[in-house]
């Protein structure tokens, strides 16, 4: 292995013991930082990832709520349960996991949160805003791989930088993160022929499929920032991202691992969008 680990844990650590400065300030003014925490069914990834946000949020001296409820809850209800959440001066960020059960429109879910307190920066006016340069809230992984990506040292300006995958959650508003820092950005995706074509140019390449081995050693460039956004399951049950770790690792100059890279800024990201949202909100 020839390139440097980017350590999430690390950097994940310290953006925690900067929140909970800042919360504990807010806290002495009279403002508690809030968030709720909303998990509909039994989906038992989606249970271990809220587990660890409401963990997060304790030792961060932010304070949680979590609502589960059945995976039978009607939509509406739900829709009234965000409402009712939108209205509470105590709550300043509002989550609701993803995925729900099939009988909910994520979209709509999504709407019903008010842009003010929409901290994962799924919103349609949270995604505007950061097209038009605005504003408003990232969303939590791009947000942490930037701030990861920043840790390297290496200048965005002039760079190149390709982004495989386009989701609406990560690679499209990742691509807009590095546009913004001057980068010329390329987006790949199950439509690009030969993604080779274009990682191989690449000073910066940020993997967001969700599959295994989309980025092999020979499609980097030697010294490259590779950032692994997967969060795949193999057959011994442990987890890998989308890069092939082993062979890439040999020709990147700064790679992230996982996990340990990604997942726990994204963590991060969600708590520091939720002082954020508290911060404005005492703000009045
Ligand atoms: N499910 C997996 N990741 C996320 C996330 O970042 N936010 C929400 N709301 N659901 C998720």
């Amino acid at each position: 292995m020839t390139a440097q680990l980017i350590d999430g844990n690390a950097l994940a650590k310290q953006v925690r013991a900067e929140v909970a400065q800042r919360a504990a300030a807010l806290t002495a003014r009279g403002h508690r930082p809030g968030l709720a925490v909303i998990l509909v069914g039994d989906d038992p990834a989606s249970q271990v990832y809220v587990k660890h946000k409401v963990n997060d949020c304790e030792t961060s001296g932010v304070r949680s709520v979590l609502e589960k409820y059945d995976a039978a809850l009607p939509e509406a209800e739900l829709l009234a349960r965000i409402a009712a959440l939108n209205a509470d001066p105590t709550i300043h960020g509002i989550l609701v996991q993803m995925p729900l059960p099939k009988h909910i429109d994520p979209q709509k879910v999504i709407e019903a949160i008010s842009p003010l307190k929409d901290v994962d920066g799924f919103h349609v006016q949270s995604a505007g805003a950061l097209m038009v340069g605005r504003p408003g809230f990232l969303p939590c992984t791009p947000y942490g791989c930037m701030k990861l990506i920043a840790t390297t040292g290496i200048a965005l300006r002039g760079s190149n930088a390709v982004v495989i995958g386009r989701s609406n959650t990560v690679g499209k508003p990742m691509a807009q993160l590095l546009l913004q820092a001057n980068a010329t950005v390329t987006i790949c995706h199950s439509g690009t022929p030969d993604i080779g074509l274009f990682t191989r140019q690449a000073d910066v390449v940020v993997a967001a499929v969700g599959k295994r081995n989309v980025l092999t050693a020979d499609m980097v460039k030697p010294g490259a920032v590779v950032i692994d956004v997967g969060m795949n399951r193999k057959d011994d049950g442990k987890l890998a991202g989308d890069v092939d770790f082993d062979g890439v690792s040999k020709v990147a100059g700064w790679i992230t691992p996982v996990p340990g890279g990604v997942g726990p800024m994204t963590r991060a990201m969600l708590l520091v969008n939720t002082l954020e949202a508290a911060e404005r909100f005492a703000q009045g």
